[in-house]
């Protein structure tokens, strides 16, 4: 049996030598940041909330002030939350290599984008952005930081209500992030995918993508998860752990 730490030095040697890589993170890439995951047993928000409530314009329309309140508290812990060692070995090299990395995230939270990574494909959306729940009524093209606040905000003049920026279940992804995060997967030597259980597609179905068009497909998580055959290499650690040791000072 080989030792985890060689298949760690290969993947290493790999990344140094790639012209192109992709990145595709879960929310396994911020639990060391001290934000849930889903489908974690005991601690995944799945196993304590319904995410047909919480995460469908079904459950919104429903009880909007319920939704609203929810979304406001995962606000708080995402605006709260640092960058963990992970992402900012991510961020320092996407510094030292400029160009080579693309980074595709299904996390809601921005901190990739406070690590250093301000290109990268949110998938999901982003939860700290305010968005209609429906086009205008009232002729007016407001921008919803002009709604009345309140739990949820409105407009002033027709009383739709902002929802958060996320993409909830049974709605398309932001346009063109997709599309993005397939040419990526496509143009990779190397795809590493980090703390997602593959569960959610499309973005489940990346790595099997980048495999075909010929990358070294590697996944980075502690526990198996649902696209494990699609990877050539398991790495069995934590984002904070494994990232500093795979991207930390490689060079061209
Ligand atoms: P999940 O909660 O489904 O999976 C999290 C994964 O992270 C699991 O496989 C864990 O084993 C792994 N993990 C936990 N801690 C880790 C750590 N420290 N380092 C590395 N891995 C770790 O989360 P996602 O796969 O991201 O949708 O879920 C996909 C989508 O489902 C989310 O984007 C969200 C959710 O509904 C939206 O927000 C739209």
């Amino acid at each position: 049996m080989r030792e985890p730490g060689a298949d760690v030095h290969n993947l290493r040697e790999r990344i140094d030598g790639a012209a192109r890589i992709c990145v595709l993170t879960g929310a396994g890439m911020s639990a060391e940041s001290g934000i849930a995951t889903f489908r974690d047993a005991l601690t995944g928000l799945w196993s304590r909330f319904d995410p047909g409530q919480l995460a469908s314009e079904e459950g919104f329309r429903a009880d909007p002030q319920l939704v609203w309140d929810w979304y406001a508290e995962r606000r708080a812990n995402v605006r709260a939350a640092q960058p963990n060692a992970g992402h900012l070995a991510l961020g320092a090299f996407a510094r030292r290599r400029p160009g080579v990395l693309t980074l595709v995230s299904q996390n809601v939270d921005d901190l990739h984008q406070r690590a250093g990574n301000a290109d990268t494909i949110r998938l999901h959306g982003d939860i700290l952005a305010d968005r209609w729940l429906e086009p205008c009524r009232c002729g007016r093209q407001r921008d919803p930081r002009e709604a009345t606040p309140g739990r949820p905000p409105r407009c002033p003049d027709c009383g739709k209500l902002v929802r958060p920026g996320v993409v909830w279940f049974g709605e398309a992804l932001p346009e063109g992030a997709l599309e993005a995060a397939e040419r990526a997967a496509c143009a990779a030597e190397v795809m590493l995918v980090v703390g997602t259980s593959g569960a959610v597609w499309p973005a489940a179905g990346l790595a099997a993508t980048a495999r075909r068009a010929g990358a070294f497909v590697a996944i980075v998580n502690p526990q198996p998860s649902e696209i494990d055959a699609a990877a050539h290499v398991l790495v069995p650690g934590t984002a904070a752990q494994v990232l500093p040791q795979l991207f930390h000072d490689a060079v061209a």
